[in-house]
């Protein structure tokens, strides 16, 4: 999809080819154009039609398609209504019905009058141009016949009096960054291996000079002392990585901001053998690493004045007659020694190491994303990831992000009492709490490893797939952080 921005009376002088293209404009609850007047007579006869018929429901972003006959704008109108925008959940309501019925409209250019956008909010035109982004993403790559491949290639944003341009440069990005981790996190096990993501990272910092990448390899993961994240790694072939990049966009004094991701590209649980039912899904058990990937391609994207650095713990857990054994002892780059209790409980093992390895680097704060624990789907669902925070102000950041965005976390506690629960007969730490709040005794145990920084996990194992006829890596929790960022980068 390419995005391009015209003032509207370039656009009503008509100089473009109108036989492919539409016209989307918004309307009111009382029916009134969210914009300048009908620039021909051929809409303002279609849009009426449309409102005197009965049309277009009264909902907040309902749409309908009309044709637009002998008009020298478009051959079709879209009429979308917008009545509500007062809060995230309804601008991205809106935004995102914006998107589904822009991306499937039959031309090849789209012309979406937003010129009034900003009245009703400040945020819209940015909110819909990733809506766009995300309603055009198609999952096609193991499709050997690529079917609902959609006829659009071209939306321009048509402008007024208020300059979108970062509306649409930052839009674009977030939702660029969104299908960078939808399509990383949908790849198979057997194509995306850690190696791979290596690969998909020195291919990112090729694009951008600010950008560069460095792989740590097993060698070295063991000269650095990562037992606990070389364990995970030892039943299968597939050599674990550390991945990093980094992007020096602030002064050389600021610290970095680190972002750590999860990425454990398939997840059998290793000896403590996961049951056969769903286990394909855990090819999604990377979507943290994912979702730095797409945050750091957004933040490179936007130039943002900031020092970011994304760490990837890359492995496969799996079992053989090498791997990891329930009853092993692992000791971890911090020294604190690991009972291996269940080889499932594997993302903090990986987690654990790559905390300590970030806090070498001086970090201003880091976060990481896991698709930690099953318990926080129990406790949660698909609408909320879990966010843990030893920081008041870093935890209330993100909770506002995640709100403005509607990409909603909530807030569990790190109570001492449940760190109890990792208690180990034989070494310093079991790597399981037991039955009770499974969710709560991870981010307990990955806490264990942070010492004097200001550091928040999100536990995103509800939110960063779909199940059913929609199956597919979602791009959560990519807009909550960008947003989160560009807040720090003012
Ligand atoms: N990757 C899983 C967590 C997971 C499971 C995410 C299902 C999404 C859906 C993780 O590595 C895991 O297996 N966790 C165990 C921990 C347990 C052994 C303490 C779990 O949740 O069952
Ligand atoms: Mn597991
Ligand atoms: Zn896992």
């Amino acid at each position: 999809m390419r995005f391009t921005l015209l003032d509207t009376t370039e656009f009503e002088a008509g100089s473009h080819d109108s036989s492919k293209a539409s016209l989307a404009v918004f309307v009111d609850q009382n029916n009134q154009l969210l914009g300048s007047d009908a620039s021909d007579s051929a809409e303002a006869n279609t849009l009426q039609a449309v409102l005197d018929k009965d049309m277009l429901k009264k909902a907040n972003g309902s749409t309908c398609l009309a044709p637009l006959l002998d008009s020298s704008l478009a051959s079709h109108l879209l009429v979308i209504r917008a009545t509500e925008a007062d809060n995230p959940e309804q601008r991205q309501k809106l935004a995102n019905a914006t998107g589904k019925a822009v991306g499937a409209l039959p031309g090849k250019v789209c012309y979406l009058d937003a010129s009034h956008l900003v009245d009703l909010h400040a945020e819209l035109p940015q909110l819909i141009v990733t809506a766009i982004c995300k309603a055009s993403y198609r999952f096609h790559e193991f499709k050997s016949v690529k079917k609902t491949v959609p006829s659009l290639e071209q939306v321009t944003l048509l402008q007024g009096a208020i300059d979108l341009s970062v509306a649409l440069k930052r839009g674009e990005a977030i939702g660029r960054a969104v299908n960078l981790t939808r399509t990383l996190g949908n790849r198979p096990g057997n194509h995306c291996t850690p190696s791979h993501l290596a690969d998909e990272a020195l291919a990112l910092a090729e694009g951008y000079s600010e950008l560069s990448t460095e792989i740590r390899e097993e060698a070295e993961l063991k000269q650095m002392g990562m037992g606990a994240f070389l364990s995970v790694t030892a039943g299968t072939s597939e050599p674990a990585k550390l991945i990093e990049l980094h992007y020096r966009g602030g002064s050389s004094k600021d610290k970095p901001l680190v972002l750590i991701g999860k990425g454990v590209t398939f997840d059998s649980g290793g000896i403590s053998l996961k049951p056969g039912a769903g286990m394909d899904e855990m090819k999604f058990d990377m979507c943290g690493a994912a979702t730095v990937f797409g945050v750091m391609q957004a933040v490179a994207e936007l130039g943002l004045p900031l020092n970011v650095t994304g760490l990837i713990a890359a492995a496969e857990n799996m079992p053989a007659g090498n791997a990891t054994k329930p009853g092993d002892i692992v000791t971890s780059m911090s020294g604190k020694t690991i009972e291996i209790l269940n080889t499932d409980a594997e993302g903090r093992l990986v987690l654990c190491d790559t905390l300590t390895y970030a806090q070498e680097m001086d970090p201003a704060l880091m976060i990481d994303m896991a698709t930690l624990t099953g318990a926080c789907i129990v406790a949660l669902g698909a609408h909320a990831q879990a966010l843990y925070s030893n920081s008041d102000e870093l935890a209330d950041a993100l909770l506002d992000a995640g709100t403005q965005m509607h990409d909603r976390a909530w807030r569990m506690p790190l109570w001492k009492d449940y760190t109890k629960q990792l208690e180990s007969r034989f070494a310093d730490y079991g790597n399981i709490g037991g039955s009770k709040a499974g969710s709560v005794t991870a981010a307990c145990f990955l806490q264990e490893f942070v010492e004097g920084v200001d550091w928040a996990h999100l536990d995103i194992a509800g939110t960063a797939w779909l199940q059913g006829a929609n199956k597919g890596a979602t791009g959560r929790p990519v807009e909550l952080l960008v947003r989160f960022l560009l807040d720090r980068a003012v």
